[in-house]
């Protein structure tokens, strides 16, 4: 049943390329948090893709680091469901920084299989717009198939 006054909401998560081998464990943590997995897909990214994923941080001094890293690999991208999942999945991860994460969030996702600022396991989407923007990146709703790309949910 819905919690009173929370909302369903779709999230984007991926799987960084140095937490790929890491996924069973981390769909464990999605569960254990209270979301599901709805949709996935392992995929190597282009620069181009990678780019446009991280538009808004084009201008950033970390650009092609961030760039260079997200393709240096296979990623897993995920649409997760559930209960305010947006900041549900954002709190799995914990803070942004790997090491940071080992000091204030040990059993987060980034501390537990993340290195540095730079290989830290996994994305997270930081609002509903941006949740819609990347799904619809990963998961084109043109197909036809499964539920359309607003990240909120309002049958449930
Ligand atoms: S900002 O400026 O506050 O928006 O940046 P931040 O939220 O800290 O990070 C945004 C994403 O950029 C990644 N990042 C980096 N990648 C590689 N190298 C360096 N130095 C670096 N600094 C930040 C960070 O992991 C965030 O990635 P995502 O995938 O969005 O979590």
């Amino acid at each position: 049943a819905n919690k009173l006054g929370s909302k369903k909401e779709r999230t984007l998560a991926m799987i960084k390329p140095d937490a790929v081998t890491k996924v069973g464990d981390i769909i464990q943590m999605i569960y254990d948090a209270g979301l599901i997995v709805t949709k996935a897909k392992m995929t190597k990214l282009s620069w181009k893709q990678a780019g446009d994923f991280y538009m808004e941080h084009q201008s950033k001094s970390f650009f092609n680091n961030l760039v260079q890293f997200v393709t240096s690999g296979p990623v897993v991208v995920m649409e997760l469901m559930g209960d305010e999942a947006v900041s549900v999945w954002r709190k799995v991860l914990g803070p942004t920084d790997s090491g940071a994460a080992r000091k204030d969030a040990p059993a987060s996702l980034r501390a537990r299989f993340g290195t540095d600022g730079t290989k830290n396991a996994g994305h997270g989407s930081d609002s509903l717009a941006s949740a819609a923007r990347e799904l619809e990146l990963f998961f084109p709703s043109t197909t036809g198939h499964g539920p359309s790309n607003t990240a909120q949910y309002s049958y449930c």
